[in-house]
């Protein structure tokens, strides 16, 4: 692609160095053709040509203070003045422009080409807003050439490329904002250029015919501006080198914070004549030069891909590169966001890559040079273990981010889980900041949250002692020593005291994903025991209300881990007790039942009216996994529901979640009966439906009513049918318990039943 770069910029100004220092000792050696005697690329064909009238140059480049010094010597030299004055400016970072009015009017516009000849952009030119198309006020020559840089402002290519990242492949993204204006202008269809979010700065002057312009280079800006050109805001006057080096220092540290990129700044001798009087040298100006800022993109080579494992074990992979200079620093990690982002960049290990070191913004790497990729590389994929701790790294439907699941057991996720663990609203351990918990990992102590039940005051001390020798924070008053034994045995006692604790903290500290403080809550209150909750499959925590199936399959997913279960069982061998551990609630009873369950267990093809209609037909879940299709059949379920569930419960997925599902149902009945025993309701045990309208109350008062005195209110009639509460109009409900010879009341007699029962 022709706006598709395939080295750095950075690379290709060496390059073009290199090869100018070699033609200046060997002039023999430079042909016709080199590219040191051309100015940027030939017309590529597709637009018509246009030469300019007068060249359009080039500048030299200045990437040190010392080029700088000697840019400025020679002017002084030649102009025999002390302190010349300069324009400054911005090194704006797109495409140089030309544009031609005739008496005000824009008549053409072309690019740079090879300096002597362009393209006729000029359609595409009129898209351009910042472009006037009529000059404002009066007096401009009747012939003016102005030059000027058109560029993508960031926003817009960053707005731009969102949408490209939204299409689906249908727009491709930009790689750069420059080559984004670049390709922008090249567009045979003004159309498309004129969907694309184009700026302009002008900056020179071309041809002039006809009429008075100013002495100085800043005189003429000025004037530009009055006849409708923008110019930039950041354009200044500065005398002599010191000035510009400030004004370099000073756009510098404005480079990342502007609306657009820019690559260096430009110093210009700003009177006129005195330009006139320096002329050129080949190619370029003797009264110019562009101040380079380092590059912020550099070509490398990728050594290796690695993962990175963060504080909520999100697995971010990351390229080791070959040490390389950008942006000011020198680089060897850039990131590389997540799986998706590798994937559409298809980054190798082997392959050359174009690095950018924005600023303070870490290291990114921005595309491949597909033509340098060395044969044999292989596309890159997320490992399934995670490398700290050998944890499966899981990446769930519809999620970006792979995450490590090892949790508490995973040395990467161990400070920030400590940290969370030991926090206020947690265990609220006071007096353990992040640099000692950083500190007490560092050294071995600390290896998960359970380590801080066995930390003793020596291994406090040793601690504090290495981290300050480390941090050179040593103190060196004589009473340190008692003040640090102090802080250790108030630690001990903050850590001993954070033991005793309530089930809701005890769950929301151990940074389960998606568990905050009412989700721990709710799951304290629903089970009231560690014992229980450990070990609950996601359809049964999905029992409790605004727990939906991501949060169950989280708090699944985390117990399932055994390195977490060990870390549990360590909290308590080292004393930590939930102090208010209770019988789960009553509530449970009645979400228990086989229907709610089953509803809740995603099985295919199976909605809640058929869990219910199996509920009513079985026992339990684990009699619904072991009936054949024929069973299920009969219980009321369409031949192809019947198929599916049957399928599901033979498949080791559905096997495995019928098994422990059965399991924790069974366990958490066994924990409620025991409870329960004094408090069982005359309809303990009793499968009611209600059908028709009631007068005296509504369908969910009856049923709420109902339950309080342990009845379960189920939606359809089968055998197991206790009775069936029939208002006015019932139908099938009723014509199916008279099949059934199940006992009918109606509304009369349950009201009856609910006063004498107090319900
Ligand atoms: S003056 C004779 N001023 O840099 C000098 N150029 O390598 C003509 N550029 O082709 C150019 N900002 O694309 C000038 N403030 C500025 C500039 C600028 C960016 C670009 C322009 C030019 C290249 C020179």
């Amino acid at each position: 692609m022709l706006d598709e770069p395939t080295i750095a910029d950075a690379d290709y100004d060496r390059l073009m160095r290199e090869l100018e220092a070699l033609e200046a000792a060997h002039p023999e050696l430079a042909t016709p053709d080199s590219p040191t005697r051309r100015v940027g690329a030939a017309p590529s064909g597709g637009f018509a040509p246009v030469r300019h009238e007068v060249r359009m140059l080039s500048l030299a480049n200045a990437f040190t203070d010392d080029e700088v010094d000697d840019f400025v010597r020679k002017v002084v030299e030649r102009l025999d003045v002390a302190e010349p004055l300069f324009s400054v400016e911005p090194k704006f970072d797109g495409l140089a422009i030309s544009l031609r009015y005739e008496d005000g009017v824009f008549v053409q516009g072309a690019t740079r080409g090879d300096g002597e000849t362009g393209e006729d952009v000029t359609a595409n030119l009129r898209t351009i807003r910042a472009i006037p198309l009529q000059l404002r006020g009066k007096g401009w020559p009747r012939v003016l050439e102005v030059r000027g840089e058109v560029y993508m402002p960031r926003a817009g290519f960053e707005a731009y490329n969102a949408r490209a990242r939204a299409s689906e492949g249908r727009i491709r993204p930009l790689v750069n904002p420059r080559n984004a204006a670049a390709g922008s202008l090249r567009q045979l269809d003004p159309r498309v250029t004129a969907s694309r979010p184009l700026a302009f700065y002008a900056y020179a002057l071309g041809a002039v015919d006809g009429g008075a312009l100013p002495e100085r280079h800043s005189q003429v800006l000025a004037r530009l501006r009055e006849w409708g050109f923008p110019v930039s805001p950041l354009v200044d006057v500065a005398r002599g080198e010191k000035g510009l080096l400030a004004y370099y220092a000073r756009i510098g540290a404005r480079r990342d914070a502007l609306p657009f990129d820019i690559d260096g700044v430009v110093y210009k001798v700003d009177d006129l004549a005195s330009q006139r009087e320096l002329g050129f040298v080949g190619r370029t100006p003797r009264w110019a030069i562009a101040h380079k800022f380092p590059a912020q993109e550099q070509t490398t080579v990728v050594e290796d891909i690695i993962v990175n494992i963060g504080r909520t074990g999100a697995a971010t992979p990351a390229a080791k590169l070959r040490p390389v200079f950008v942006g000011g620093v020198t680089v060897t990690n850039a990131t590389l966001h997540n799986a998706d982002q590798v994937a559409r960049l298809d980054v190798r290990v082997g392959d050359t890559v174009i690095v950018r070191r924005a600023g303070d913004v870490i290291p990114e790497v921005v595309s491949v040079v597909v033509a340098e990729r060395p044969r044999g590389t292989v596309p890159w994929t997320m490992p399934a273990q995670c490398p700290v701790c050998g944890s499966d790294i899981v990446r769930e439907e519809g999620e970006v981010v792979a995450r490590c699941s090892g949790e508490l057991a995973c040395a990467a996720q161990r400070t920030q889980s400590v940290f969370h663990f030991a926090s206020r609203r947690a265990m609220d351990v006071d007096g353990l900041g992040e640099r000692y918990i950083e500190a007490l990992g560092e050294f071995g102590y600390l290896e998960t949250v359970a380590d801080l039940y066995r930390l003793t005051l020596d291994d406090l001390l040793e601690m504090k002692r290495r981290a300050d020798e480390r941090d050179g924070t040593v103190p060196e008053t004589a009473k340190a020593g008692k003040v640090a034994t102090k802080w250790a045995e108030n630690l001990i006692e903050a850590i001993d005291r954070s033991r005793g604790t309530t089930l809701e903290r005890f769950l929301y500290a151990l940074g389960i994903q998606h568990v905050g403080e009412s989700t721990a809550k709710a799951l304290a209150a629903w089970f009231g025991e560690l014992a229980l909750v450990r070990h609950l499959p996601w359809p049964v925590l999905k029992l409790v209300p605004d727990i939906g199936d991501e949060v169950a399959k989280a708090i699944d997913a985390f117990f399932g881990q055994p390195g977490n279960q060990r870390v549990i069982d360590a909290l308590l061998a080292r004393g930590v007790r939930i102090r208010d551990a209770h019988p789960p609630t009553p509530k449970l009873r009645a979400a228990l039942a086989p229907a709610s369950v089953l509803e809740r267990m995603a099985v295919p093809k199976l909605t809640a009216k058929r869990a219910e209609q199996l509920g009513a037909a079985f026992d339990s879940v684990a009699a619904v996994a072991a009936a054949d299709a024929g069973a299920l059949a009969e219980a009321g379920l369409p031949q192809d529901s019947a198929t599916a569930v049957h399928a599901f419960f033979r498949t080791r997925e559905g096997r495995v979640l019928a098994s422990r599902t059965a399991e924790a149902v069974a366990r958490l009945q066994a924990a409620v009966a025991d409870a329960g025993e004094v408090q069982t309701g005359p309809l303990e045990g009793r499968t009611v439906v209600l059908t028709g309208t009631l007068s005296a109350l509504t369908r969910d008062a009856a049923k709420d009513r109902l339950e309080a005195l342990g009845a379960k209110v189920a939606g359809s009639v089968s055998k197991k049918t206790s009775f069936v509460v029939a208002g006015e109009a019932a139908g099938s409900k009723l014509a199916r318990a008279a099949e059934l010879g199940v006992d009918v009341w109606d509304e009369a007699r349950l009201l009856e039943f609910l006063q004498a029962h107090g319900g």
